[in-house]
């Protein structure tokens, strides 16, 4: 007879782990609460975790703070590149997309990407598909923010004289604010997503971690589920968020998400963050970015737990 207590629903909530300067703290921190309380919702309703994932990441790519759908970074040729991906801990489905221009919801693609027979779709095929399957396609122009052409004006003159090895990992300003969510339903089922336009001035063609499974997020019923934000190009090498989903089998949520940081660290010399919940709701969160906005909610809390370091002075 199985003896383990009943699935306790939860959900984890980050928008992005780099230098988020004290003026863009209030907006990624009220950000990450909002979307948390959406995702909440769709669990306390008795929703699947799922669903709960593309709620919160379809909140957080429509909310200009964040480097994910409207506001992502742009490409050194003055693009948005968008990459985005769901995992379903049950079987281990996937469904990712990469290198899209023109769809609106990324996630809401990769949701559709799953329901296909393939797991990862890029460019214009998956332009293609999202026209297909009747997901919301946009003008290009209507991603872009100004303060990301402002970005890649600084990054271009910087790029002049960086060297090309720290071009992402050691820029003062680091990574952006990749979005992404892990969830556990009352079926104990467990999901686990994120979207992202990439790392600012990037090649056109470049993928990051988040929408491959197993480095930007994996999802296990068995273990447990995970999601990364940061340097792609670390967490790729060190396959962040299997890693993290891997030490849950010998250690606490919160241990695990340690150890596949440190192990990222020492290792890759990685600059990322990762949240982590085991199969029995329990949490952890690990970055070695200066801050990191990640909120979480479940049926022992009355309001959400955002977590992070209160804007300086
Ligand atoms: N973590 C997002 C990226 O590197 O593309």
């Amino acid at each position: 007879m199985d003896k383990r207590p009943p699935p306790r629903p939860a959900i984890l909530v980050h928008g992005g782990a780099w230098a988020i300067p004290d003026e863009e703290w209030p907006a990624h921190r009220a950000g990450v609460d909002r979307a948390v309380r959406a995702g909440w919702d769709v669990l306390r309703r008795g929703g699947e975790a799922l669903d709960a994932i593309e709620t919160v990441v379809r909140l957080l790519e429509d909310d200009p703070t964040y480097d994910a759908g409207v506001g992502s970074v742009l490409t050194r040729d003055g693009h948005v590149e968008m990459d985005a991906a769901a995992m379903d801990g049950r079987d281990l489905r996937v469904g990712a997309v990469a290198c899209v221009r023109t769809v609106r919801n990324p996630i809401r693609l990769a949701r559709e990407v799953m329901r296909s027979d393939h797991v990862l779709l890029v460019g214009d095929g998956a332009e293609r598909f999202a026209r297909e399957v009747g997901v919301e396609t946009c003008d290009p122009a209507a991603l872009v923010v100004d303060r990301e052409r402002v970005r890649l004006e600084t990054w271009r003159r910087d790029a002049a004289t960086a060297d090309p090895r720290d071009a992402f990992q050691h820029r003062p300003d680091g990574p952006r604010g990749t979005v992404g969510a892990v969830a556990v339903d009352r079926g104990g089922n467990l999901a686990a997503g994120g979207s992202t336009g990439g790392t600012p001035g990037k090649r056109s063609g470049r993928v990051g971690d988040t929408p491959i499974a197993g480095a930007g997020l994996w999802a296990d019923n068995r273990v447990g589920a995970a999601a990364c934000t940061g340097w792609g190009e670390g967490i790729l090498r060190i396959g962040l968020a299997r890693t993290a989903v891997g030490h849950l089998r010998e250690a606490a949520a919160q241990d695990a998400a340690w150890l596949a940081v440190r192990e990222m660290e020492d290792r890759v010399s990685g600059r990322a963050g990762v949240i982590v919940l085991s199969r029995d709701g329990s949490l952890g969160y690990a970055f070695n970015t200066p801050r990191m906005a990640v909120a979480f909610m479940d049926e022992e809390l009355e309001e959400p737990f955002v977590i992070g370091p209160a804007p300086r002075g």
